[in-house]
């Protein structure tokens, strides 16, 4: 693990690229369960799952590398502060991590394959598993529409503080 005091380039890229995918997948999830017919909720659905191949790769990427870098020192915080970023950060990768496995996990316990745009299906025998099926599920949706999200308003209130304080504090970091 790397020791630093600021995030890398390659931090923030991750960091934005994340926020954008986040984001979609989750105006999709959204979407589905407002869709005013079952056609309409399968097809953001497809759209959903195909995005979602891409996105599993792109945070277990992000995730790696983090796990390489590790975070930043947090010297200029007070104590709460720096609690509050340690769990809320390492919190928000974890339940990206739990639902880019469990969102796949749902499809593949119960013999789906994941199609990818119709471009190409990524199919793992994965059945006889059938047992986690509604637990993956039961995960997936929870987390999605309601832990995730809720976390990110708060997250996005304070990375606003955050900006705010940090115009008179030039050492402290930044994203
Ligand atoms: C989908 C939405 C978001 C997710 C999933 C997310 C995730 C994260 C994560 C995991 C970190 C820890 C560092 C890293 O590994 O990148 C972080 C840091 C940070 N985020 Fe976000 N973020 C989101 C949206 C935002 C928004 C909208 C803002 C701006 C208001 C923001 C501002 C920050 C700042 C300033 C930090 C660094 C804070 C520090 O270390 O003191 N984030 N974010
Ligand atoms: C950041 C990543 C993800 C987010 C934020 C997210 C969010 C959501 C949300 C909010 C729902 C609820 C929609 C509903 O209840 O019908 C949902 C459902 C679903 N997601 Fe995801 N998802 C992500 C990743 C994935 C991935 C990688 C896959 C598979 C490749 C996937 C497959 C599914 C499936 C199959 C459902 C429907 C579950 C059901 O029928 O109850 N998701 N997702």
């Amino acid at each position: 693990m790397v020791s630093q005091k600021h995030y890398s380039a390659i931090s923030i890229i991750n960091h934005w690229i994340t926020v954008i995918l986040v984001i979609t997948m989750l105006t999709l999830g959204f979407a589905a369960v407002g869709a005013p017919s079952d056609e309409v909720e399968d097809y953001v659905m497809s759209i959903h799952i195909a995005l979602g191949f891409f996105v599993f790769l792109f945070i277990a990427w992000r995730i790696a590398f983090r796990l390489y870098e590790g975070f930043p020192e947090r010297e200029e915080k007070t104590a709460i502060e720096r609690w509050a970023a340690y769990i809320g950060h390492r919190t928000l990768l974890l339940l990206l991590g739990i639902l880019v496995i469990t969102g796949p996990m749902y499809l593949l316990t119960e013999n789906e394959c994941i199609d990818v745009f119709g471009w190409f299906s990524v199919c793992v025998p994965l059945e006889g598993l059938d047992f986690m099926h509604e637990a993956m599920e039961w995960l997936h949706v929870v987390i999605g529409l309601y832990l995730l999200p809720a976390l990110i308003v708060i997250h996005t209130l304070a990375g606003i503080r955050h900006y705010i304080l940090s115009d008179a504090d030039t050492n402290s970091t930044d994203i």
